[in-house]
């Protein structure tokens, strides 16, 4: 793409495929006392990650109001390069909920990838007064 291009929006956000919806590098403020990152700072990136398609879906804003599973299954490293992956299982009237997995590229002299995290969340679609929003009404 050159840089005049215009930017483009994914052509079926709820098509149920795996996406990646976030790349990022943890630095040293996100490490716990033993070195490694701190769970709750990948939690925070997993829910963030995990709303991308249901804002696109949506239209509009989104809550989060379940983990439903979260499941940390090696240890992240400063300076790993961790790529989030979203699937959509499942959309309701007005609740839509993803699957994440979250990989990390570790040691770029020696690269390798290790599915670090994966997680089960449920986003519900929100109106200005923070009430469950249908998008999705039953045909
Ligand atoms: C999200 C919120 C608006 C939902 O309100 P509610 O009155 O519980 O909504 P309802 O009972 O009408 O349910 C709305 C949808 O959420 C789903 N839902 C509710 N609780 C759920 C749960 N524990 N797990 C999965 N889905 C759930 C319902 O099945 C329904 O889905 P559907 O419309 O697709 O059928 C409300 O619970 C809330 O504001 N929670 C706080 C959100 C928040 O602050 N998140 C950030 C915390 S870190």
């Amino acid at each position: 793409m050159s840089p005049d291009a215009s930017p483009s929006l994914p052509s079926n956000p709820s098509s149920g495929q795996r996406e990646l919806v976030l790349r990022v590098v943890p630095m040293p403020a996100d490490s716990n006392a033993n070195g490694d990152i701190f769970g709750g700072w990948i939690m925070a990136q997993v829910d963030i990650a995990g709303s991308i398609l249901p804002l696109r879906i949506s239209r509009g804003r989104v809550a989060t109001v379940a983990v439903n599973e979260f499941i940390f299954k090696q240890p992240v490293s400063i300076g790993d390069l961790l790529s989030f992956y979203a699937t959509v299982t499942r959309i309701g009237r007005s609740s839509i909920t993803v699957h994440v997995e979250v990989v990390a590229e570790r040691d770029p002299t020696h690269p390798q990838v290790v599915k670090v995290t994966e997680a089960n969340l449920t986003y519900v679609a929100i109106d200005r007064d923070g009430k469950p929003r249908p998008f999705n009404p039953p045909a």
